[in-house]
């Protein structure tokens, strides 16, 4: 499906964001999930539909980067990665729809703001295109970990489609912005490196603080939840600011396969 590691490895300065552009660019095409009416509210459906509408508002937020990336001049900024930002900015876009939907169909209400989409609105905004890109990179890990694991209380079998494809979106995400950051100069690693730690840190914090409540109720642990977190964080910080050259062609190399 993806061929991201021919393009990048093989033909490191030839249009390295040719299949991330490819990826997103089929997966425009792709129709939306049809979703259930709206059921009985159950102590589990409001449970979930509360977290999932916490996420919907974060989906919602990247718009502004897809403008900015127009006029900057960064390293490893080329026109296949624009039109691939952009088509990633969409796709969170189409995220939103989808949960916006489920939370309906679940019977909860689509919400206007909470402190973790302010937290990620306040800290994109105020940052270069980089620090963006690595505040993104925390969404991924966070999105990622949480649909994987709300996907297993979903009974509808279209719903939990939709979550899981979701789900492996976010992890498409994760390679495209791991990638873009492996690609920028060595002064850059320890600056954005902090940043992420920073940001996941006070991420990790604030959903789960935010999801306490409703994740107990659906049977999982928030402590279980951290730890997945953490694991998601040092996992993509591995990937993203590998100590190496080498390390970084592996890590995009097993990018790829885990996406293929
Ligand atoms: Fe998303
Ligand atoms: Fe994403």
């Amino acid at each position: 499906m993806l061929d991201f590691a021919i393009h990048q490895t093989t033909h490191p300065a030839a249009r390295p964001w040719r299949g991330f552009r490819s990826h997103f660019e089929d997966n425009a095409q792709r129709p939306y999930p049809a979703l259930p009416p709206p059921a009985a509210p159950t102590i589990g459906a409001a449970s979930l539909a509360a977290i999932l509408a916490r996420f919907q508002l974060g989906e919602a937020g990247e718009g502004r980067i897809a403008h900015e990336i127009d006029r900057v001049a960064v390293c490893g900024v080329d026109a296949d990665y624009r039109v691939a930002l952009k088509l990633f900015v969409k796709e969170e876009g189409r995220h939103a729809r989808i949960l916006g939907a489920m939370v309906k169909s679940l019977g909860g209400k689509i919400l206007q703001a909470k402190a973790s989409n302010h937290l990620f609105r306040h800290a994109r905004r105020f940052l270069g295109v980089r620090f963006k890109v690595s505040v993104l990179l925390v969404a991924e890990v966070v999105g990622g970990v949480l649909y994987d694991v709300l996907e297993k209380s979903l009974q509808e079998p279209s719903a939990r489609a939709a979550l899981r494809q979701i789900a492996g979106d976010e992890r498409a995400h994760l390679a495209f912005h791991a990638a873009f950051l492996a690609a920028q100069p060595g002064r850059w690693r320890v600056p954005l490196r902090l940043g992420f730690w920073l940001v996941g840190m006070a991420a990790s914090a604030v959903v789960i603080t935010e999801n306490f409540r409703d994740l107990l109720r659906l049977g999982f642990p928030p402590h279980a939840i951290t730890v997945r977190l953490l694991r998601g964080l040092r996992a993509a910080d591995r990937r993203t600011f590998g100590e190496t050259a080498a390390d970084l062609i592996d890590n995009r190399e097993n990018l790829a396969g885990e996406l293929s």
